[in-house]
């Protein structure tokens, strides 16, 4: 599994070849369509775990470590992302985890500022689900080309052919199937590949073995009755006709532009697919792509090294009770050590301790290339969105962040507790946990949450208590929407704001924002004030930088 040596090994020629063979990925899908299950038979037929189960043992050991966890054991939900790297077929490839619940959506769409491709995870019995349009929109305007795994084709579901006309129409691109399912629910026992004309028959296994694939075949095969049922043949070969004149071919520049996507049905819990899966994802997700910066077009293979920080964790592990900076790296290689330009800061600095991230488990890196992922132990170096790059000068653009609707006061149970709520509260803003704003014209600087979801501030809660030994009182806010100002601070003044229905609020770097009571409010608010620029955060383009 590990590509990343304890000496550095690849001379800087070589760095375009390592580049080449990364493949950065995420999986978007709505909660319990199979996310977790597919992880882990990736990795399972990738040989980078000996036994399905694994990842969830081993999530569960990490539960029994770290209270705060208890959380998301007791709702099922998963919080903590993790970054995972296996080889397969000489590729090296990159799977960065997601967070699944919507509250934390914010997260996950950090995460997917940092992959090339994304895997899109459906339940044939639900298909297109609101979580995964809302994750696709985000795959979508950032361009990158989608696979679909329509999962757990073993129980009954819809009609593969509605299916992929839903994928059509909901999200907009062409859906290409690659393989039929051969028969459905219980009688569901493989998949007629279109590209190799072969038929692939799985046979149900205890949970956790690997094996399941029993037999190959050829749709002209005269014994294909016998072997599958002679209902499910006389369907297969009836649906191999009609894909033979209505598919269109996989045509690659359109899969990359994000227009056409290739469609697998199997089922990950019962292996029926899985393997095949792998193989053509390996095959079809690019390696990394050069990537937009203020400087023009960063060139992963020739450009140096380069990275940004995508994603900050604090006390992963209580032992410890230190904060992880994940940067994806975007060009050239990373060597452990080496000195950087940090481009916030406008300083040149050794970069820290590193490590690679297997789930929780951590190992030290020594190097790593375009594409992958390192964590950086962070002593408050670095924030979400930082740039580090070697010489380059540059900056990527800023991460987005997202218009929140939920907001409330949150003030610790005892004065004496302060230090600690401040620490903590910092931390997990740094973190892009939570956003924080505070009231410009209170006497006491208390400091206001703002939430995209509802667990996000169960989350802040749980978190100051567990890490950092501090109860909170959480009082909510009766506002719905938060408007950035954009505006020096002298121009501020010259603002009109309504009389009710508004507080006017600012982060921590003075940003100024106005919060809202309703869109009549907001409405107002951007009447009266047509000389200045007020937006609600929504998406890259709108983004301000923290
Ligand atoms: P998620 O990460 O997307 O939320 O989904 P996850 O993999 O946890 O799967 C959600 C449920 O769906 C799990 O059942 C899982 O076993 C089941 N599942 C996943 N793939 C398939 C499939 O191909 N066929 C069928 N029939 N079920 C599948 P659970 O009862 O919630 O959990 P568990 O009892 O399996 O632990």
């Amino acid at each position: 599994m590990a590509t990343l040596t304890d000496e550095p090994k690849v001379a800087a020629e070589g760095v375009a070849a390592e580049v080449r063979r990364r493949r950065t990925f995420a999986i978007i899908s709505h909660p319990d369509a199979g996310k977790t299950t597919l992880t882990e038979k990736l990795l399972l037929y990738s040989g980078a775990i000996e036994l399905a189960g694994a990842v969830q043992q081993k999530a569960r050991q990490r539960h029994a470590r770290s209270d705060w966890l208890a959380m998301e054991q007791k709702r099922g939900i998963s919080v903590t992302s993790t970054v995972l790297q296996f080889e397969h077929a000489g590729r090296c490839v990159n799977l960065l985890d997601t967070p699944g619940h919507q509250d934390f959506s914010e997260d996950t769409y950090r995460v997917l500022t940092a992959v090339d491709s994304a895997v899109m995870v459906l339940d044939a019995a639900k298909g297109v689900e609101r979580q995964t349009l809302k994750l696709f929109e985000v795959c979508r305007r950032r361009g990158l080309p989608v696979l679909t795994f329509v999962n757990k084709m073993d129980v009954p579901g819809r009609d593969p052919l509605e299916l992929l006309d839903e994928i059509e129409s909901v999200l907009g691109m062409a859906a290409v199937p690659r393989n039929w399912p051969i028969g459905a629910g219980a009688e569901f026992q493989g998949v007629y590949e279109l590209t190799s004309g072969q038929i692939l028959r799985f046979e149900r296994l205890a949970r956790g073995e690997r094996a399941g694939l029993v037999g190959t075949a050829a749709l002209d095969d005269p014994g294909l009755d016998l072997l599958v049922g002679e209902r499910p043949a006389r369907e297969l070969r009836e649906a191999a006709e009609l894909l033979r004149g209505t598919t269109p071919e996989l045509d690659r520049e359109r899969f990359l532009a994000g227009r056409q996507t290739p469609v697998f049905f199997g089922s990950a819990l019962n292996n029926f697919g899985v393997q095949p899966f792998l193989e053509a994802l390996v095959d079809l997700a690019p390696s990394p792509p050069p990537r937009e910066s203020d400087r023009g077009l960063v060139d992963p293979e020739t450009s140096g090294f380069s990275g940004f920080v995508f994603k900050i964790q604090a006390n992963m592990d209580p032992q410890h009770r230190d904060s992880m900076a994940f940067l994806r790296v975007v060009s050239g290689r990373f060597e452990k050590g080496m000195a950087v330009d940090h481009s916030r800061l406008g300083r040149r600095l050794r970069l820290p301790q590193a490590h690679r991230v297997f789930a929780q488990e951590r190992e030290t890196t020594t190097e790593a290339f375009a594409g992958d992922v390192v964590g950086l132990v962070n002593p408050g170096l670095f924030v979400i969105g930082d740039t580090v790059s070697d010489g380059l000068g540059l900056t990527f653009p800023p991460l987005p962040r997202f218009a929140p609707e939920l907001f409330a006061r949150l003030r610790p149970e005892t004065t004496d507790k302060n230090k600690a709520f401040q620490k903590g509260l910092r931390q997990l803003e740094e973190e892009g946990a939570i956003q924080v704003l505070y009231e410009t014209d209170a006497i006491r600087r208390e400091p206001i949450l703002a939430a995209v979801g509802e667990l996000q501030f169960d989350l802040v809660q749980s978190r100051l208590e567990q890490e950092y030994r501090v109860a909170t009182r959480l009082e909510r806010l009766p506002y719905t929407s938060a408007l950035w100002v954009r505006a020096q601070p002298r121009q501020a003044a010259e603002l009109d704001w309504p009389l009710r229905g508004v507080l006017r609020v600012e982060d921590r770097t003075g940003q100024l924002a106005a919060l809202c009571e309703g869109r009549w409010v907001e409405d107002l608010l951007i009447e009266k004030n047509p000389k200045f620029e007020l937006a609600r955060i929504v998406d890259e383009r709108t983004a301000v930088t923290p």
